[in-house]
């Protein structure tokens, strides 16, 4: 008997920008969030099963889980129900990208399944539909989806493709243990609680550094208004962003709702000096070194 398996490769993201509003009255926030894919990969491989089976290896894999609650399952079975089908899927989960750390590995899993359900059950959904079900799966995951660099409007999921004109090299400092996206949401409303938050918008500077492919421009303009809570919940990254900016860092910010932080870089070359240098500073459990932009998910 043959065994059909279906792989598909997804990439982490940073957010070079994340404005954020002030909570919604359904308690998400608003967003203007610029997306960036970067070259840091989970693999989702479905074969067929009996019933919905999840298993993972990689870093950091005893602190997901593996049972319905993973986000990978949960996508299996929206596309099931949508079609009136079975979610009887083995999915193994192949980790690279830091768990809980702020780079949407959750989010990448959960578009992998998506694609490699939808492949290996031939389900034939459209990409409007896969869209719609990632958007539905959490904020970040249509983005998983698509890769490249985007604007994400609403909670984040509202995206606009956006033109990157050269590649970006990144380095990542991986923390000890994760940080939850929802306290940090709730430590940024605890911090602007007597503060008139502004409508998010996506800095037009930004926007432009991007396309033109310019890291000092890029550099100049990176922010991330959740970094002041990230902060508040894990004092010590300030360390982190210290150690990599002073040992030449274009930039550094938190990730998303970190605890991973991320430095631009001019080149490949710095950014193996900055990674050395992090890890040396002893401010960060492990580092990484990788560029962007990076496509969505693939079918490897
Ligand atoms: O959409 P997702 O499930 O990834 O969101 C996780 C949590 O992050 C939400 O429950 C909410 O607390 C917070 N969040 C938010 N505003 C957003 C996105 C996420 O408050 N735009």
């Amino acid at each position: 008997m043959t065994t059909t398996a279906i792989t598909v490769r997804v990439p982490a993201k940073v957010n070079v920008q994340l404005a954020v509003g002030a909570a919604r009255p359904d308690g998400f926030h608003d967003l203007a969030n610029v997306f960036l894919a970067v070259g840091l990969y989970d693999e989702v491989t479905a074969t067929p099963s009996d019933t919905l089976r999840i298993t993972a290896e990689g870093h950091d894999v005893d602190r997901i889980p593996l049972d319905r609650t993973n986000l990978a399952a949960r996508a299996a079975e929206l596309l099931a129900a949508r079609h009136g089908i079975e979610p009887h899927v083995h999915l193994h989960i192949t980790k690279d990208i830091p768990v809980a750390g702020g780079m949407a590995g959750g989010s990448a899993d959960a578009a992998g399944a998506l694609v490699a359900c939808d492949a290996l059950w031939s389900t034939g959904a459209s990409r409007d539909e896969l869209l719609e079900i990632c958007a539905e799966l959490g904020s970040d995951v249509p983005f998983s989806l698509v890769g490249g660099a985007a604007l994400g409007r609403g909670r984040g999921e509202l995206l606009t493709p956006l033109t990157v004109g050269g590649g970006f090299h990144w380095v990542f400092a991986v923390a000890d243990g994760g940080l939850s996206t929802p306290a940090v949401y709730r430590e940024f409303d605890r911090l602007t609680a007597d503060t008139d938050v502004p409508a998010p918008e996506a800095a037009p500077a930004l926007l432009a550094a991007l396309e033109a492919g310019d890291a000092t421009a890029l550099a100049a303009t990176l922010a991330n208004d959740l970094q002041p809570a990230a902060l508040s919940l894990r004092p010590a990254l300030a360390a982190t962003l210290e150690a990599g900016t002073a040992a030449g860092a274009l930039a550094a910010l938190v990730s998303g709702s970190g605890p991973t932080t991320a430095f631009l870089v001019k080149d490949a070359e710095s950014a193996q000096q900055v990674a050395e240098a992090l890890l040396a500073s002893g401010t960060c459990r492990a580092v990484r070194t990788t560029d962007s932009p990076a496509p969505g998910a693939t079918l490897v």
